[in-house]
């Protein structure tokens, strides 16, 4: 069980060099203006219950410039005539806390190890930040992640007009690092991709053991189990709460309570994924509990097969982000047309959101990374952005028919079905290549799978 079903798991990719860490970190330094500091706060901490709290992921954003995991950690960029510096802020060695909550590095190991100019202890923020913001003219900080932090931030400004009259420095502008971050973030690295398609290689087994053993009446969960046990089983956990849903379960987007039998006849939708060193995979795959598709169940699943080869088919450079979303929109609606289940009459209008629309809610694609929503403007002027080599985005049409709808008279044939199949996608030089694609998807693969180790 967890091995890996010829897929080769046990070699993770190399993480992010120190050199490619100082790489992004100069690229972003020569993005924003001289004078610039740039301020990046580490996710809080979340408390669970009373003294226990959920397991720390820090932000995508640390993790890109500085591949620093910890809580309580401040990373800071300056541009100063045109010179980078960066500095990062951590909790200093404690015997007391470390025997509590793990060993820490200190500040000089940190110096060593990561890929910073300078360690300071996060005891020491406010007076250091301070001094760092008087020298700064642009300061680039998201509010709202450290009260301290937004506080000595706020002070700086208000000090603002004083010092620049006595010094000529200070800080004047405030603004948000979360779209030029986004830019550089949105073009993978090849490291960054090996990572990614490892965390595929990792979900698509995961999906392949659920498959083997599955048998009717297992119960949500216990599939769920078998998914992110595979993660754990190879060095990694989930990049969202897994989603398994049979039958009408499969029809809420975002379900994931996961707790009832997957009967005799369903259909079950896994949705899932996950992350090694923060890069993401997100799977969908949507098959019958028994092994057989019945006769509906293998229409409406062949419809959206269809569309999603559709859409994998635009994904390739100087196409446009919408290119693949029409794709499957135009398969699905002359699909559900012939059917009988949309009127039209014509494409276009079957297209629509009125139409279409009812049972095709979401967007086709969002691109995917450290984040599994991950950053990237989808339209930058109101326009689909321009599709190029580097970038990835997920794949993952669906169409769902839900008995509970109160608002759509559901023929009995395909009530209770829903239907999504995601695929990660990287976009090449030629084309694309799909970094999930060991994950089987045709009715006949999943038929020959599904049931066979139960
Ligand atoms: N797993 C969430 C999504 O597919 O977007
Ligand atoms: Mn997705
Ligand atoms: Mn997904």
């Amino acid at each position: 069980m967890f091995e890996g079903h010829g897929l080769d798991l046990s070699q993770t990719p190399d993480h992010p060099t120190i050199d490619e860490l100082r790489s992004r970190q100069l690229k972003i330094a020569n993005v924003v203006e001289n004078d610039s500091l740039l301020i990046i706060v580490n996710n809080p901490e979340s408390i669970r219950s009373a003294d226990v709290e959920y397991p720390y992921r820090a932000s995508s954003d640390m993790l890109y410039f500085v591949g620093w995991s910890k809580p309580d950690a401040v990373f800071c960029i300056s541009n100063r005539g045109g010179e980078m510096k960066s500095l990062l802020f951590i909790p200093p060695r404690d015997t007391l806390k470390e025997t509590w909550t793990g060993l820490r590095i200190g500040l000089d190991e940190a110096t060593n190890q990561f890929p910073i100019d300078r360690a300071e202890s996060i005891e020491d923020i406010t007076d250091i930040l301070a001094s760092e913001l008087e020298k700064s003219t642009n300061v680039y900080h998201q509010r709202g992640l450290s009260d301290i932090v937004d506080r000595v931030v706020d002070d700086a400004l208000l000090e603002t007009s004083r010092m620049r009259q006595r010094t000529g420095f200070g800080p004047a502008n405030l603004c948000d690092p979360r779209p030029v971050i986004a830019e550089l973030r949105l073009m993978k690295s090849e490291t960054e991709i090996a990572l990614m398609r490892h965390s595929c290689r990792i979900g698509s087994a995961a999906h392949i053991e659920s498959m083997q053993q599955a048998f009717s009446g297992m119960a949500e969960y216990q599939i769920q189990a078998v998914i992110e046990g595979c993660f754990i089983h190879n060095g990694s956990q989930w990049s969202y709460p897994s989603i398994v849903g049979g039958g009408d379960n499969a029809t809420i987007l975002h379900y994931n309570e996961n707790n009832s039998p997957v009967n005799d006849g369903e259909l079950v939708l896994i949705d899932a994924g996950c992350e090694i060193a923060g890069y993401a995979s997100d799977i969908t795959r949507t098959w019958p509990i028994n092994g057989k598709f019945t006769e509906a169940q293998a229409i409406l699943y062949q419809l959206v097969l269809d569309s999603q080869m559709a859409a994998i088919s635009m994904c390739k450079p100087g196409a446009t982000f919408d290119d693949p979303h029409n794709a499957a929109k135009k398969v699905l609606a002359q699909g559900l047309l012939d059917l009988g289940i949309i009127s039209g009459p014509t494409l276009e209008e079957a297209m629509s959101s009125e139409q279409l629309g009812t049972y095709f809610m979401h967007r086709t694609s969002h691109w995917i990374g450290l984040d599994v929503h991950d950053v990237g403007v989808y339209a930058p002027d109101d326009t689909p952005r321009i599709l190029e080599s580097g970038m990835v985005l997920t794949i993952e049409p669906g169409l769902y028919f839900g008995a509970w709808r109160p608002d759509v008279d559901i023929d009995e044939k395909w009530a209770g079905i829903g239907i999504r199949i995601e695929d990660d996608v990287l976009i090449t030089e030629n084309g694309c290549d799909v970094l999930s694609d060991d994950c089987p998807k045709t009715i006949a693969d999943l038929e020959s799978i599904i049931g066979s180790a139960a």
